[in-house]
């Protein structure tokens, strides 16, 4: 389980994600003893801290994001030991001689370093790496969200950092691919018999993937606000969630094999551009309301000194992946922030049976439905109609048969970064995107946010708490279909 020792520099060191997620995930894997002597964590960003000062900062992070249970003093202290920090200002070429110096022993070892900057320091952090000669044929470089805001932005960092490294070095970051259930969609299909032969537009009437969140924009309204729901959540996280349920199997659990055949979807999606995006997509923006009882802010609200937005919080659409396996089945998408209850699933709608033998006695045939969470209870639903028990003849009720990870598998799920942070020292690329991909991704968003701005299609108010703007309730039900609520 163990990992070789490696160096890891973390770019944007001091910054919310660092804090919040990456060292509290290489704590935990320190912790189960998967990090190994002597490996170093060198935090860099442009502030002047010492190496103590920088410590402390860290260990004020772990306090506030793992659990009093996790925190064992010997470990925190064992993980502490192993950081270092340097100040580097990209921009200017400072503080890079330094920062070479500090880990110039480490030639031999695989050396990460991950980019959790803003992505308008890519290209200088990548050229100055190249200058300063940080790079070694171990150098892995990790590039975190967000990959530009369109296309050509996501091609001008894809070409600076192709410009020092190829692609075989280069990892691009999205968390969703980490999450323990996302992967398991990939076991549910293919290290089983039952579901493939019915994967298909025969059997499957449509696709559902949502990503609710009960949280606003927190303090990040400065990014959110030029970039919006459509590029934070749909062109990267729902998109691979997306490729994973419609892709055709791999031919091994190889990163090439695995990458290839999500290209293949995100380049069959239909085009949603001028001539039919009303039709197909809706977008919200929340307005205050109440969540859990206690009174929100509505979205410009939480902005700082911004009058008005056209930023969407909420998008729903409707997908179609032109393949024989999936044409004519839609995807309905849709993700929104300051919605009632934090939850992301995956549901797998399928057809109606073809003949009701059992009459109007039997009442309604409801469609059988997988629904695989994701967050919060991972697990996997199959949905089956079941005869009520008892003598009242054949009356149908449909019942899940439950499969709840917390139950089956005792112990911590493990946060999405911790593994793919693994990955990265181990070279294993399978869950991270392509150059090809994240591009493919954008070439289907920019129409759809260039006909939002060019046809002036402003965002729908909603009330936070609620599950978004009526217009999303339509876009579904125009279809004869409704959005899946999970009865439990
Ligand atoms: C991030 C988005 O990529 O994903 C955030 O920028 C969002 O806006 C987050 O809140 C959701 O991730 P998770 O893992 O909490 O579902």
């Amino acid at each position: 389980l163990a990992v070789d020792p490696f160096d890891l520099v973390v770019f944007g060191g001091t910054g919310d994600l660092a804090y919040r997620k990456l060292f509290p995930s290489l704590y935990r894997r320190d912790r189960d003893g998967q990090i190994t002597d002597p490996s170093r964590i060198i935090g860099v960003s442009r502030r002047q801290l010492s190496r103590d000062e920088f410590r402390k900062e860290v260990s004020e992070a772990l306090e506030a994001h793992v659990t009093a249970e996790e925190r064992e003093g010997d470990k925190l202290r064992r993980f502490l030991d192993r950081l270092d920090y340097h100040a580097v200002d990209a921009d200017h070429d400072e503080g890079w001689e330094e920062l070479r110096a500090a880990i110039a022993d480490g030639l031999d070892r695989v050396r990460a370093i991950y980019l959790a900057t803003s992505p308008n320091l890519f290209d200088a952090i990548a050229h100055g790496l190249a200058k300063f000669d940080l790079i070694t044929p171990k150098t892995r470089v990790v590039l975190e969200k967000p990959l530009g805001h369109d296309l050509a932005s996501a091609q001008e960092i894809n070409d600076a950092v192709g410009d020092v490294l190829p692609e075989s070095q280069i990892y691009r970051i999205d968390h969703y691919l980490g999450k323990e259930t996302v992967q398991n969609l990939m076991a549910l299909r293919f290290a089983n018999v039952l579901f493939e032969p019915v994967w298909n537009s025969a059997h499957v009437d449509h696709v559902q993937i949502m990503v609710a969140e009960k949280i606003g924009v927190e303090g990040r309204g400065g990014y959110y606000d030029t970039a919006g729901a459509l590029r934070d959540m749909m062109q990267n996280h729902i998109l691979q969630l997306l490729c994973l349920v419609a892709m055709e199997p791999p031919s091994a659990m190889e990163a090439d094999a695995l990458r290839d055949e999500k290209l293949k979807v995100l380049r069959a999606l239909k085009p949603i551009d001028d001539s039919n995006v009303r039709t197909l997509t809706v977008r919200g923006q929340y307005r205050s309301g109440v969540i859990d009882g206690k009174s929100v802010p509505g979205y410009l609200e939480e902005l700082d000194g911004v009058d008005e937005s056209t930023t969407e919080t909420y998008v729903a659409l409707k997908a179609e992946v032109q393949t024989w396996r999936w044409a004519g089945v839609p995807f309905y998408l849709r993700s929104g922030k300051r919605l009632p209850t934090q939850v992301s699933e995956i549901v797998i709608q399928f057809r109606q049976v073809p003949l009701s033998i059992f009459g109007s006695a039997g009442g309604f045939l409801a469609q059988n439905a997988l629904v695989i969470r994701l967050q919060p209870d991972e697990g996997v639903k199959l949905y089956l109609m079941i005869k009520d028990p008892g003598p009242g003849g054949m009356r149908f009720r449909e019942v899940p048969l439950n499969l709840s990870f917390a139950e089956t598998f005792k112990g911590r799920n493990p946060d999405a970064y911790e593994r793919l942070l693994m990955d990265v020292i181990r070279g294993n690329q399978a869950l991270f995107m392509r150059r090809d991909e994240v591009e493919a991704a954008w070439v289907w968003a920019d129409p759809i946010l260039e006909a939002w701005s060019r046809l002036g299609q402003p965002p729908a108010p909603y009330t936070a708490g609620t599950w978004g703007p009526s217009s999303a309730v339509a876009l579904i039900e125009r279809d004869g279909r409704t959005w899946r609520e999970d009865p439990s």
